[in-house]
């Protein structure tokens, strides 16, 4: 067995990162994709059961499945709008980080989708989480459903989420996963990206793994 926390950079975060994952049961195998073997080996989640088809609704109120980025190399955020402070820096980091990929290698740049998807549907329609994700970056797709679809595509990606109690406002914060996600254009989970360490670890991490 070879868990990816064998990866390089052990910090306290990433360790923190994984526990979710590892929690849910990751389970390794020698599935194979489309990317070739050599490149695959050295990805850290290589085999990782984690991602899968989910069914949610975009900005323009169309539905959305995971298949229908096929051919893309996709980073997953799971997160809110009404964040205060993880998501808003993460989208930031997401989106400036492609932004510097696009310049260093605007080709590769082209072939990567960013995806922030949101986990409150309560307050995040369709169309908030479609501006709110374009803000950061104009490929930046926002997607959101019922909570029945958010909590399915949640599992797939073993993101979890918990409401939490409402102020005299009303405003209620939301705790969840912070884990961004990179997966080749077959869908397979390629590394953890850290996002946490700004836009341009973020540039290099892409032009490091895409293709
Ligand atoms: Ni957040």
């Amino acid at each position: 067995m070879n868990p990816p926390a064998m990866t390089s950079r052990n910090s306290p975060f990433r360790r923190f990162l994984f526990a979710p994952l590892l929690a849910a049961g990751l389970a390794l195998s020698a599935c194979g994709g489309g990317a070739p073997q050599q490149a695959q080996a050295e990805w850290p989640l290589a085999g990782a059961t984690i991602g899968g088809d989910f069914t949610l609704v975009n900005k323009d109120g169309e539905t959305v499945t995971w298949n229908d980025f096929k051919g893309q190399w996709r980073i997953v955020y799971f997160g809110f709008t009404f964040c205060p402070d993880v998501c808003p820096v993460d989208a930031a980091a997401i989106g400036g980080g492609l932004s510097r990929f696009e310049q260093m290698d605007p080709e590769r740049a082209a072939q990567v989708t960013p995806i922030f998807i949101s986990v409150d549907p309560q307050r995040d329609t369709p169309e908030v989480v479609g501006e709110f994700a374009e803000t950061f970056h104009p490929r930046m797709v926002g997607l959101t459903g019922t909570k029945e679809q958010v909590d399915q595509a949640a599992k797939a990606f073993v993101a979890t989420y918990n409401l939490g109690e409402p102020d005299e406002t009303g405003y209620y914060p939301v705790d969840h996963t912070a884990t961004t996600l990179l997966f080749d254009p077959d869908g397979q989970p390629v590394a953890i990206l850290e996002t946490h360490q700004g836009p341009q670890v973020l540039a290099d991490e892409l032009a490091k793994w895409v293709q």
